[in-house]
């Protein structure tokens, strides 16, 4: 049974989330569809760039969004206006300098640079497979000694993306929730791996983590009332949906 809530705004991650399985993702567009009444605002939060991000939504035919959070939370792209919301990536200008950081994360040992349709002006990616805790705090030390305002984050023991500080998945949520007048309290956020962790760690949203979500993100969770779905990707954003009342 689900609860009683006033949920205005859902913002789901794409990969390993709504998608990923074919099956679910159908079964995820066939519920939401089916909301009856005023749907909530919907935003999908991939650290794919706008346009890559945009193809998969049609190719796999997924209901259109009213916002994307792209590049993990480094732009925001609103589909009403058909333009980015500039204010949002001119505000994580400060104190950044990419080419510093592409510097020293290319001095790392076996780290491999993403290919260039995965960068731009405010993220670094990278490929760094199965590395610890302790190295990627490591490498936040060597950002921060050399004065960088740099912020790391792995996904998927593989992926490390390194952004302005102002940017993450988090920090674009809570400035579309402003712009838009939405509480945090009204919104439901939903992702599988550690790029989401800065949505759920948010005060007062409500998560839902599938039963496909990576250690990293379950480790950053620890303690927080989270929905942890029993069903993997996007049957247990059903699930998750449902628990929280948008979905019947
Ligand atoms: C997506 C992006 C990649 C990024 C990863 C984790 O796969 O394409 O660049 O590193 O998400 O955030
Ligand atoms: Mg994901």
């Amino acid at each position: 049974m689900g609860i009683e809530t006033n949920v205005r705004l859902f913002c789901s991650d794409l990969d390993g989330t709504l998608l990923g399985e074919p099956e679910a993702t159908a079964d995820f567009i066939e519920a939401w569809n089916a909301i009856e009444g005023e749907r909530p605002i919907l935003v999908y939060s991939t650290g794919r760039l706008d346009g890559d991000a945009k193809r998969m939504i049609k190719l796999h035919g997924m209901p259109e969004p009213d916002f994307y959070t792209t590049g993990v939370g480094t732009m925001i792209f609103s589909v009403k206006d058909g333009a980015m919301l500039d204010e949002f990536s001119e505000s994580l200008n400060k104190s950044w300098d990419l080419e510093k950081v592409r510097e020293i994360v290319a001095g790392l040992v076996d780290i491999e640079e993403q290919p260039p349709e995965q960068q731009h002006d405010w993220k670094s990616s990278w490929f760094w497979r199965g590395r610890t805790n302790s190295e990627i705090d490591s490498l936040r030390k060597e950002l921060q000694k050399a004065g960088l305002a740099a912020q790391v984050i792995y996904s998927t023991s593989r992926d490390l993306d390194i952004l302005p500080v102002a940017a993450n998945k988090g920090n674009a949520i809570t400035w579309l929730t402003n712009y838009l007048g939405v509480n945090l309290q009204e919104t439901v956020v939903a992702g599988d791996s550690g790029n989401d962790s800065s949505m759920f760690l948010l005060e007062g949203v409500k998560g839902i983590a599938p039963a496909n979500a990576e250690p990293e993100l379950l480790e950053a969770l620890d303690g927080m009332p989270v929905f942890r779905a029993k069903r993997t990707s996007a049957r247990g954003v059903i699930d998750g949906l449902r628990h929280y009342g948008v979905f019947s």
